[in-house]
């Protein structure tokens, strides 16, 4: 595949255009593809002891048990969306990334990567307050704020209880802090560096 990128490339540098030719046949794009299964199960980390008061344990431990039951871990997790789930860096964040445009229209997609959701506090949210860790999950308000959190199911945590909510932020807090950065967002039209996968659905016009 790298012969496509090159031949792009090249194009590209010819025309002098800035971006690469968004014109890729189908068959370019799957060259460029592999099929992978995710990992959609999986055990949140527990918590470590002393990070909570020991009157909130059932809210911490509800927190745990919400978290493994959302999925959030099949996201913030290196490697559980191709199938190979880092579990000693359990939601840390992940440097494959997920499209949020489709293959076919621009190129390259645009591209996030589920962030660092640890609390250690220069990678990951030990420095968000509680409200600012609630409003990302039910509302999709993330740390650039200007737009809303892309491709993660915000929608669907939107009608989680003030109580749940808070049961999810207590337990976030009380695991392990892991340092680590994930790759910056890309924008549609640029080549990523770092390997990213599409979700969705395509629906044919007939
Ligand atoms: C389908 C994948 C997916 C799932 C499932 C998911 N997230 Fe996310 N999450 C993301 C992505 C991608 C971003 C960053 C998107 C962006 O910046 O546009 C994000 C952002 C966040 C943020 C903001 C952090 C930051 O640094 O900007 C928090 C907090 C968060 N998610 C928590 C959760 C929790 C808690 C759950 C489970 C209840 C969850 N996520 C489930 C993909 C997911």
């Amino acid at each position: 595949m790298k012969r496509t990128g090159l031949l792009i490339i090249a194009l590209g540098l010819a025309c002098g255009c800035a971006a690469e030719s968004p014109n890729r046949s189908p068959a370019d794009l799957l060259a460029d593809l592999d099929e992978v299964e995710a990992t959609t199960v999986m055990d949140a980390p527990s918590s470590v002891p002393g990070t909570y008061a020991p009157e909130n344990r059932d809210l911490v431990e509800r927190g745990e048990y919400m978290v493994e039951l959302l999925g959030c871990g099949a996201c913030h997790t290196n490697g559980a969306l191709v199938g190979d789930p880092d579990m000693e860096r359990s939601l840390a964040g992940s440097d494959t990334g997920i499209a949020y445009t489709s293959p076919m229209g621009d190129g390259h997609p645009g591209v996030v990567y589920p962030p660092n959701i640890t609390p250690d506090p220069e990678t990951g949210i030990g420095d968000w307050s509680d409200r600012q860790i609630a409003n990302a999950i039910r509302a999709g308000i993330g740390r650039h704020g200007s737009r809303r959190i892309t491709t993660m199911p915000w929608q669907g945590y939107a009608r989680l209880s003030d109580d749940d909510v808070d049961a999810i932020v207590r337990y976030l807090r009380s695991v392990r802090p892991v340092v680590h950065r994930v790759p910056d967002a890309v924008v549609p039209g640029t080549r990523a560096q770092a390997p990213f996968v599409y979700f969705g659905v395509y629906r044919s016009k007939n």
